[in-house]
């Protein structure tokens, strides 16, 4: 894998094939701070991400308070990590910037899922080790983060990143399967 070093002292994965390949979850991180320009770069990154007619329908909270980690934590059965974590970045859906007709109300989940996996391979990228964690569509965990955060109604929260410099080294998986291809 092609790596530079970066002026925090971890190594950038330069390719993008390289991060795609080699990302998987993380739950378990160090105790150590995540500067701010890196926190800049992955949502720079989550923000390049394509979106339905270009609606760019995504709002991004950073939260690196300990007692909101903390508690989110301890009230997401499926997000415990956070309570760990230095750093969760919840991705959310703004639905006053999103598409009116009918057919088209999902698209700010599918904008913000392209955003939430140019964040997660910009995290690897970065040193991170960071891990998608569900809120929607699951009503009673979105009630949760809307409220430990205070979201106003139109912001509608996808997913609970939990991120950190990480304090164990999973073999990525290898999901290759060529029955699930079909070639025309
Ligand atoms: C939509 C979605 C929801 C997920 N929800 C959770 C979750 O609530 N808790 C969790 O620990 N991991 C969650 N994950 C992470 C998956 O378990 C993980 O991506 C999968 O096992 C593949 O492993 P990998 O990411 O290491 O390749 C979620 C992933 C996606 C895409």
């Amino acid at each position: 894998m092609f790596t530079e070093k970066n002026e925090h002292g971890h190594h950038d994965c330069i390719c993008a094939l390289d991060a795609i390949r080699d990302r998987c979850s993380i739950r378990t991180y160090l105790e150590k701070a995540i500067p701010e320009d890196v926190i800049l770069t992955l949502l720079k990154a989550a923000m390049a991400a394509p979106s339905s007619r270009n609606k760019q329908p995504w709002h991004f909270y950073v939260v690196r308070d300990s007692e909101i980690l903390k508690k989110m934590g301890e009230q997401l059965p499926y997000a415990r990590m956070t309570a760990q974590a230095p750093l969760a970045i919840v991705v959310c859906g703004d639905n006053t910037k999103g598409n009116p007709r009918e057919e088209q109300k999902l698209n700010w989940a599918i904008d913000c899922s392209a955003a939430t996996q140019n964040l997660l391979l910009a995290a690897h990228s970065k040193g991170l080790g960071a891990v998608w964690t569900a809120a929607f569509p699951y009503t009673e965990r979105m009630d949760v983060v809307s409220k430990l955060l205070n979201l106003p109604e139109n912001i509608i929260p996808l997913n609970v990143i939990p991120m950190g410099y990480p304090a164990e080294k999973p073999i990525p998986k290898n999901k290759w399967d060529p029955d699930k291809v079909t070639w025309m």
